[in-house]
């Protein structure tokens, strides 16, 4: 028997087929006020947009973007779950990294976290070190909001400050930055993927100008050259742009930087021909960015190499680069469980064995998340 599920819609993919729930009123009307506003820039600027300009309007447009509207939905009932709305394990970690970070006197302006989401990570640690000043910079006005709910006494500033001395933290923040879209056309060239209008909604076209620009640092002439026809990728130019930003403002201290990627060998791999941007809605993703503009979130793995190349240059050392496996196990796991298994019912223990299953096994989080901890000395 069929049973008909009028709230749901049918999406496709790669030969297999997926039921999500239909957006509500409210919600579908959101999205074609930002797809009409998509589409007016699209008209204004000739027929296309480049996918960055695209991507960071579908997320960041004022009022409208999937952050920026009140629409995005984090957690185990939105789209996505990160690593600190599965548990406190993560913190835990992070807590036995951050106590001696902010031990010293060059530490005194506490933790900066970016991009902090609805507040899980900012609560478990302040719940572990409540004498440490906790300060979030968040682009997203709702966030922001329920960041105050999680943490009452929590700071928020909306920019960079000019300096900063003590942890600055991005949990799944550079995933979040609008990314460049190159492809080999059917003619072998390297062309920059672009979006136009189709119909009632849009679709993936070419930017006009041939290619000529830099390439993501680690992308080297070897690895492209064995690319094939159709070889889709991301560049990330925000993401170089804001650790230099970042690298500035910190005068002593570190930044720990957690995000799905790989290093350029990898992420640039022959192989790997599709890319990693991914649309993320109701806990399905979905290979589609243009599904409901402003209702998904978009989102694409970071090239460590840039990071790990640039550092140097800008007076940050890597204290430590790895998968979230070995970062958990080399920095307290075990202890962690102990303290937080102490207590516990058989459900509760089932629970927490499932959030370090998540965050460890290679096919979950373990291999593909990644952790950068860059330390930044005190200047004499
Ligand atoms: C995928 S969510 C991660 C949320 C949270 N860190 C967590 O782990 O649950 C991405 C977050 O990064 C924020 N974001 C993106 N770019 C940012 C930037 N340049 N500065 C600060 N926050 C940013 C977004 O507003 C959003 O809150």
């Amino acid at each position: 028997m069929r049973i008909e599920r009028p709230d749901f819609l049918t999406y496709s993919q790669g030969g297999r087929k997926v039921e999500l729930p239909l957006p509500d009123a409210a919600a579908q009307a959101h999205s074609a006020r930002l797809l009409e506003r998509i589409r007016a820039a699209i008209a204004e600027a000739g027929g296309v947009i480049s996918f960055r300009r695209y991507m960071d309007m579908a997320l960041y447009a004022p009022g409208l973007g999937y952050y920026m509207a009140g629409q995005n939905r984090l957690g185990a009932d939105g789209d996505f779950v990160t690593a600190p709305e599965m548990g406190s394990v993560l913190a835990r970690v992070l807590v036995r990294v951050l106590t001696p970070l902010l031990q010293s006197e060059a530490s005194s302006d506490g933790i900066l976290e970016f991009g902090a989401g609805r507040g899980a990570l900012a609560q478990q640690i302040h719940q572990c070190l409540p004498e440490v000043p906790y300060t979030i910079l968040e682009l997203s006005p709702d966030l922001q909001e329920q960041q105050r709910t999680a943490l009452p006494g929590l700071r928020h500033l909306q920019q960079l400050p000019e300096r900063w001395r003590g942890v600055m933290l991005a949990n799944e923040v550079l995933d979040a930055m609008p990314v460049r879209v190159v492809e080999r056309d059917a003619g072998g060239q390297l062309r920059e993927r672009a979006v136009r209008c189709n119909g009632e909604g849009l679709e993936w076209d070419w930017m006009p100008e041939p290619y000529a620009e830099a390439i993501d640092p680690g992308l080297t002439p070897l690895l492209m050259a064995e690319w094939p026809e159709h070889y889709r990728t991301e560049l990330h130019p925000l993401a170089s742009a804001w650790l230099r930003e970042i690298a500035t403002c910190l005068q002593a201290g570190a930044l720990i930087l957690m995000d799905y990627g790989h290093e350029a060998g990898e992420y640039y791999h022959p192989q790997r021909q599709s890319g990693s941007l991914r649309a993320y809605y109701r806990q399905h993703w979905l290979d589609d960015p243009f599904y409901w503009p402003g209702l998904c979130d978009l989102t694409a793995h970071v090239n460590f190499s840039a990071l790990l190349e640039a550092a140097p240059d800008l007076g940050l050392e890597v204290q430590f680069y790895g998968n979230l496996a070995r970062f958990l196990v080399e920095h307290g796991l075990a202890e962690v469980y102990a303290e937080l298994t102490a207590g516990l019912d058989t459900q509760g223990l089932l629970v927490l064995n499932n959030e370090i299953k998540r965050l460890t096994l290679p096919q979950e989080m373990g291999e593909s998340f990644k952790v950068l901890i860059l330390h930044k000395r005190a200047s004499a």
